[in-house]
């Protein structure tokens, strides 16, 4: 009856199934996996929020297959303030529902079914799917982790094949929080180049580096801007101005003019297909994307507070290190793997009330990692990680 791409397993995971049971036992959960931002105690300007969302001209409905000029205008204005000289012309954005909807344009724009993406691991979970309901294989090479996480090019260059469409990279990664280095920019250029592939580079934290160790200064700016290679830049309001739930985002075409065009009057007739973005949202969006300065002024503290809370008891307990972080929201703690993290999770939830995600979530390269949202509030994280550290010390 249905097809094979949806042949997904269907049941719960274990460490699902464990949070399920509990849950509807009452017990109170440390919840460190939120993700969620309009459910972590920021403050939000709601007035001039919902008061965006009722312009009258929201009331004619005049379609255009890429978004309304004047919202694509606003997000032009976001990266003209990152790369402050550059001209970027709206005309070379796609506004889209979310994320997901860029890729699956972006997956249909390159790909036969059957073609392959190539793709950093560990990454974000929901990629498989997206791959597999565009009936797009995914070819992962691992990050390495040496005082900070590195592209190996030696296995990038051996995951790519006849059938390799692109390379997708997320800038900076979730959740390692690694940004792609200057000189690791120019390698897949080159790469991207010498094969004829695209680079589709998810920058949805782009803002949220934490503050710079000195070997930042080599972190890569926005692919934005990358003439040297076809380029689409993924980002969105869910990270920029922590609003998911108002389903903005775009794809930024880049590179060589001829194919940017070609591209673009593509992806203008997939758009045009679904014309799915909504009008209240699309006039609402540069107030939206106003927001931005507030928001992140909020969350980089609380990331901040985190992470110094979770540094002092990790110096003062020895039963675990935070690898090295550079943006994003998550922080991966290397913990002994004396069982898989799955087990190591469960154990947490079920003796000490933690939620926590195990590293096997987003594809770590074997066990003995554990991944905690740095969006918590404070006093949540305090008490799960310190609750955590004992686990763990214990083990
Ligand atoms: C790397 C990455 N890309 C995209 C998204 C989702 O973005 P959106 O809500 O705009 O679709 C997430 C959500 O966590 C993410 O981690």
């Amino acid at each position: 009856m249905f097809a094979r791409r949806t042949n997904w397993k269907l049941d719960e995971n274990a460490y699902t199934r464990a949070l399920h049971r509990l849950r509807q036992s009452g017990e109170p959960i440390l919840d460190l996996t939120v993700s969620n931002p309009t459910t972590c105690g920021f403050h939000y300007d709601a007035e001039m929020i919902l008061e965006s969302l009722r312009d009258p001209a929201a009331l004619v409905y005049s379609p255009d297959p890429k978004g309304l000029l004047s919202a694509r205008e606003a997000v032009a204005g976001y990266y003209q303030d990152k790369v402050p000289g550059a001209h970027f012309d709206p005309a070379h954005l796609i506004l889209t529902t979310g994320t997901s909807e860029a890729y699956s344009f972006l997956f249909r724009l390159l790909c036969e079914p059957g073609d392959e993406v190539v793709i950093a691991h560990p990454s974000y979970p929901l990629f498989d799917f997206l791959a597999d309901i565009q009936d797009v294989q995914l070819r992962p090479f691992h990050l390495l982790y040496d005082h900070g996480w590195q592209m190996d090019f030696h296995a990038l260059r051996e995951a790519i094949s006849a059938r390799t469409r692109a390379i997708l990279l997320v800038h900076p990664n979730n959740p390692t929080g690694h940004f792609v280095k200057t000189d690791e920019a120019a390698q897949l250029n080159d790469i991207c180049r010498e094969r004829g592939l695209a680079l589709v580079v998810d920058e949805v934290f782009f803002d949220y580096a934490v503050p710079p160790p000195a070997a930042s200064q080599m972190r890569c700016g926005t692919f934005a801007s990358n003439a040297s290679a076809l380029t689409f830049v993924l980002s969105g309001l869910s990270k920029i101005s922590a609003l998911p739930q108002c389903k903005v985002a775009w794809i930024a075409a880049e590179g060589p003019d001829s194919l940017v065009q070609d591209a673009l009057a593509r992806l203008e007739i997939i758009a045009d297909t679904f014309l799915s973005l909504n009008s209240p949202v699309q006039r609402a969006l540069p107030t939206l994307l106003g927001q931005r300065a507030s928001m992140q002024a909020q969350i980089r503290r609380r990331i901040q507070t985190n992470l110094d809370y979770l540094d002092t008891r990790l110096a003062a307990r020895n039963c675990a290190t935070r690898l090295e972080l550079e943006g994003g929201w998550y922080a991966v703690l290397r913990v002994p793997a004396v069982e898989s993290d799955e087990a190591l999770a469960i154990r947490l939830l079920e003796q000490h009330l933690v939620s926590v995600h195990p590293g096997h979530f987003y594809n770590f390269p074997g066990d003995g990692f554990l991944v905690l949202s740095l969006l918590t509030p404070a006093e949540v994280f305090e008490e799960g990680s310190r609750r955590l550290l004992d686990c763990l010390a214990s083990l």
